[in-house]
Order: structure tokens, then sequence, then C-alpha cells
């Protein structure tokens, strides 16, 4: 979480470094902050909730560094704004210094005042007191104080015409550009201005320049394909709206050139060919939405893949103890690739010896850099927080994988042609969906008054419920669980009446005549039903309140489709009630805290 972004060179760095903070914004926006140097003189200026200026120029001044916050140590007002400054020194960081209390209490001892309580600014203090006329040095001297993850940015007037950056387990990039060059947390901050960048590894630290940058050891250079425009609203209210309309397109992007006639080629796994055909089983490793993918992909491996396969959270295997063995394998899946608690369990799966996957969505990310091989979901930039066409990119890739997995085992010719034909019909299916959003939007506006709902799906389409529960919560802050539709009769049953309506996921699947009990439970107990079924299904309508049809497919795709809806289910829902759906309270898109 959090947003850092510097830029040193010839323009004015002040509205570079504002529209860097607003691209950065889904990682964090409590409360900005900058500081522009001109020679000795500084601005500084730290305000508290969203960036709403255009970025004019408040001052002249081309080396400059501003923050993104979101709050971790220290709540959430002015004072606690990056940059920290002291004695000169001033900082912007992304992550947690662990020991920053006995780091403090020693500095407090030595007499330096503390003006916040974050956690952040030991390092200022810390820098101060290293500092011997070099910048790189004091701070050099002053990390090896620290434990903890970081990714900082420092500038200072005493030595002035460079930043100064370092990583520890929090994503930094350098953009190359012709009139200088820009530190930033991942590339969507800087791809309006240049391509070409490189990515620091933990450990590192650079000295950037107008006209130079030093890193202690020589970095290639990569380029990013993403496009401008790609990272802007277009005429949509929302980037979710925008990022959900573009589901479908994600999907034939997710497939293009991978599909063949009875198998997919996917380069990312060549290199790992062999040691996946011998694999005995797969774990899937996801945080949030990543997780209920994750969990769809242990459904499709074991289906398509004809391989054991078991889907858990970051957060929770880390800490876990696995028998892990070389004859398995692990697929960590991330739209930003560098979610803390993912990264940790790739840590622990990797020093098992345990070959470790990546579908993953942002290019050059710590998790596409220490895994040993994997696919890109090609879903281009999402900044909405609340993941959607990143789901159904990764959902996609990892229907791919099964197939390829199940080609190597006993997964025929004829089954894997007939899955592939239809994923290549996918796209136009789900198009028809987002084509019918106002009828969805016109349901939604008879259930805006219930405050809470429940989400039902079995098999497949069980991850599917807890991720439709999970995007209205977040967004509408409307209270919303999934279960499996099986489970309910064991205890969620007694939560429902006529005032908590239920959403099932009931496509014509080997599972639809047991879903249909489930509903038939709901209604017998006054509850209000929506039903998500497959076009056709008339007998459906005569039981539930409401349907929304999506087009027939086969049971392992049904999980494409039936998201789509509730993707915009949870987004008109967050719409009528006016949340701030791109941003929504408390949370953050790139989770780099454990
Ligand atoms: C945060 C975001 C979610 C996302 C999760 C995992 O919680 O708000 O939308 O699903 O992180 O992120 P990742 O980048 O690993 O997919």
């Amino acid at each position: 979480m959090c947003g850092i972004i510097g830029y040193i060179g010839e323009k004015q760095a002040y509205p570079i470094v504002i529209n860097g903070l607003k691209k950065l914004e889904y990682r964090g926006y409590d409360s900005y902050g900058i500081c522009v140097l001109d020679n000795e003189k500084v601005f500084l200026k730290k305000r508290v909730g969203q960036i709403l200026e255009e970025g004019e120029s408040e001052f002249n001044g081309c080396v400059s560094i501003g923050h993104d916050r979101w709050a971790s140590t220290g709540g959430v007002c002015e004072k606690n704004a990056h940059p920290h400054e002291y004695n000169g020194f001033y900082v912007v960081h992304n992550g947690i210094i662990e020991n920053y209390k006995e780091l403090k209490e020693d500095l407090i001892k030595k007499g330096h005042i503390f003006n916040s309580d974050t956690d952040t600014e030991v390092i200022a203090h810390l820098i101060s007191e290293e500092f011997n006329g070099n910048l790189e040095d004091a701070a050099r001297k002053a990390l090896k104080k620290i434990i903890g993850s970081y990714g900082i940015a420092v500038v200072s007037p005493k030595d002035k015409d460079k930043i100064v950056i370092a990583k520890m387990s929090s994503p930094i990039i350098i953009g190359i550009c012709k009139d200088g060059h820009i530190v930033a947390s991942d590339p969507s901050a800087v791809i309006d201005y240049t391509k070409q960048i490189i990515t620091l590894d933990d450990g590192e630290m650079a000295v950037l320049r107008k006209d130079s940058y030093m890193i202690l050891k020589e970095k290639k250079i990569e380029t990013i394909d993403w496009e401008s425009d790609s990272i802007s609203k277009g005429d949509y209210a929302h980037y979710m709206l925008k990022e959900i309309m573009e589901e479908s397109k994600v999907i034939e992007s997710a497939t293009m050139g991978r599909l063949l006639d009875n198998n997919v080629k996917l380069g990312g796994l060549e290199s790992s060919k062999e040691r996946l055909e011998e694999a005995n089983k797969i774990f899937l490793i996801g945080c949030g939405t990543g997780y209920y993918a994750a969990k769809t992909g242990e459904y499709l491996m074991e289906e398509i893949g004809g391989i054991d396969a078991e889907a858990h959270m970051g957060s929770e295997i880390r800490y876990r103890n696995p028998r892990l063995d070389r004859n398995e394998a692990a697929i960590f899946v991330s739209q930003s690739g560098e979610t803390a608690d993912n990264l940790a369990a790739l840590k622990k799966f990797k020093d098992a010896g345990v070959l470790t996957l990546g579908v993953t969505n942002a290019i050059g990310s710590t998790q596409t850099r220490e895994t040993e091989g994997g696919v890109y979901t090609r879903c281009g930039p999402e900044i909405a927080v609340a993941s959607t066409k990143a789901f159904i990119g990764q959902i996609t890739v990892l229907t791919m994988i099964s197939i390829f997995l199940g080609r190597q085992r006993n997964l025929s010719e004829k089954k894997a042609e007939e899955v592939i034909k239809e994923l290549r019909d996918i796209p136009f299916k789900a198009e028809l969906i987002l084509n019918n959003r106002e009828e969805i939007n016109n349901i939604v506006q008879k259930y805006l008054r219930f405050k809470d709902f429940w989400f039902i799906g079995r098999k497949f389409n069980y991850p599917i419920a807890m991720e439709g529960a999970l995007k209205l919560k977040e967004i509408s802050y409307i209270h919303a669980e999934g279960t499996p539709g099986g489970e309910l009769k064991h205890g969620p049953l007694a939560l429902i009446d006529e005032n908590c309506p239920t959403v099932a996921l009931c496509p014509r699947d080997s599972v639809y005549d047991k879903m249909l009990s489930n509903i038939e439970e709901v209604k017998a107990r006054n509850g209000k039903v929506i039903a998500i079924a497959s076009e056709g299904d008339n007998k459906i309508k005569e039981i539930v309140d409401d349907v929304i049809y999506i087009p027939k497919t086969i049971e392992a795709l049904t999980p494409i489709l039936t998201a789509i809806p509730l993707h915009l289910f949870a987004y008109y829902f967050a719409l009528a009630l006016k949340r701030d759906i791109d941003k929504p309270r408390n949370l953050a898109k790139s989770v780099t805290v454990e």
C-alpha cells in the first residue's frame, strides 16, 4: 500500500509528481504529500483526503518526491502524511518499519523531537544522524539499522540535485525519460512519460540525477506495452465500470495466440513442462479476489487438469506447515504481483523446492521475477481498488493451465477440443451479458433497502458466490456472504427471512437440481431470490423473484459468465448508494503490508 513517486530532470517537477500521485492513488488515498526542491528552497505540502487539484505548478523546481498514503502506523491526519522531514532530510516511504519504536526511543534519548506518529519518520532522523555530506552514504547506513519493508525516496537541500531510492520488499521502478528520471511504485505512474523502466531488486539502492542514474549493479531495461489511455477512465463514470466493460476483451486478449485445436500454448510454462508432467499436486495461492480465482482454479485443475489441487489464502498458508516436496507445484494468483502475504508464501514454497509459477497481471512485478515461470493475464492496468477484469483474466488463464495439465495427463483430444472451442466463443457471450447491464441495474434498484445478502453456488460456482459477496461488501459496504448452496442448511438458513435476499448461481450444470432445492429452501423461509441462470431456463422464473440470464456454456466455463453479472450487480448497488466506488473506504489495491 502507499504510492511513492519522484522526478528529477529538466522540467518543472510539481505537475509530473501530482500526475503520478493521481495514477498511484489506488494504492492509498487517506492523504497525500509532496515536496519540491529548488536549490536551497523547499516547498512542502500535505493534505488529508483525495487529490482534487489539477497539478498546476505551485512551486518552481525540478526535483520532487510525493506520496499517497494508506495509513498503517499513525492515524489519518496532516502530520502523519508523507514526506516526513527532519533537519532538512525529506523521506517518502511505502512499507513498514518493524523496529521503529526501539529506534525512536534511542533517537529521543539523543534529543530528537518527532513530529508524527509514523514509523517512517525515524528514517529521516536516522539519515540526519548518519549524514556526512553524502546523502546515499547516510541512507545506506540508516537502512542498515532498519528491520522491515521499504520502498523509499529521499531528497535533501544539503546534498541536492539527486534523489536517493532504496527497496526492500516494496516495489520500486525507475522510468528513464528523455529529460530526466522518475521513480515510482509501479509503471502506471510513468507511462505518460516513458516506456523504458528498470525494476529495483530487494536490497538495492540507486541515485537518480537529471542526466544519469547509478545502481549498485547493472540492470536490464524493460519495455512496458501498456498504453497511456488504458489508464484513463475514458467516457466512464468510474474505472470499475470501465474495467467490467473490458471483461470480454480481457478473455480475448488472455487467450489470444494461446489456443490450439486440442491444446494450449503457454510460453511461460515451457521450461517447467517436465516438472509439471511429474507433479502430483498443485497448490493455488492468492489473496482477496485472487484467492477466489485460485479456488475456482482448484475445481478446474481437478476436473480438466486431472490433478489434485488445493487453493489457499496467502495470508494463511504462509504461517502453516504443509508437507511440501519437489513433486508439487504452486501457482500464485495476483493482479499486482506485489501482495506481501503471497510473496511470503512464495518464498516458503520455493525454499521447499516446490515448482513456483505465477498468474500475474503486472509486468515486471516481484511475483513474476521470483517465480520460475508463469502466465500473464494480459488485462492491462487495473485501477479500481476492487478487482474485476483481473479476476476474469485469472480464471481464463487458470482454465488454460488446466487444459495444459490435462493434456499431459488424461484429458482426451476430443474433450480438450470441446473446452477450447467454447473458450473461443466466451468473449462474445460475455459481451452479451455486458450489453444487458441496464437490466441488471433495474433489478438492483428493487433491492436497495436490504442490508444483508447471501450468495450461494455449488461446485465451480461456489467460489464465484464468494467473489460476488466480496465485491458487494467492499464497494457498497453492505453485509454479504458467499457459501456453498449445500451448506445453507448447516447454519446460514437461520438468517434467511424476508430481510435477507439470496443471490443464487444456478446455470444449467451438474448441480443445477441441487441448487433448485436450495432456492426452494430459501423461498420456504420467505427469502427473496435473485437467480443467475442459463438463458432458456423458464422453469426458474416461476420460482424466484428475479432472474439474470447468461448464455449457455459448458459447466467448467460457467464461472466466467456468472462472475460478470455479479460485478455489475455490485457496481450498480454501490452507484445507487453513492459510494466512492473506485476507492472504497479503508481499502487499498496493492496490499504490501502483512
Ligand atoms: C486487495 C484488493 C483486492 C485484491 C487483493 C489481492 O485487497 O483490494 O481487489 O483482490 O488485494 O491483490 P492482488 O494484486 O494480489 O491480486
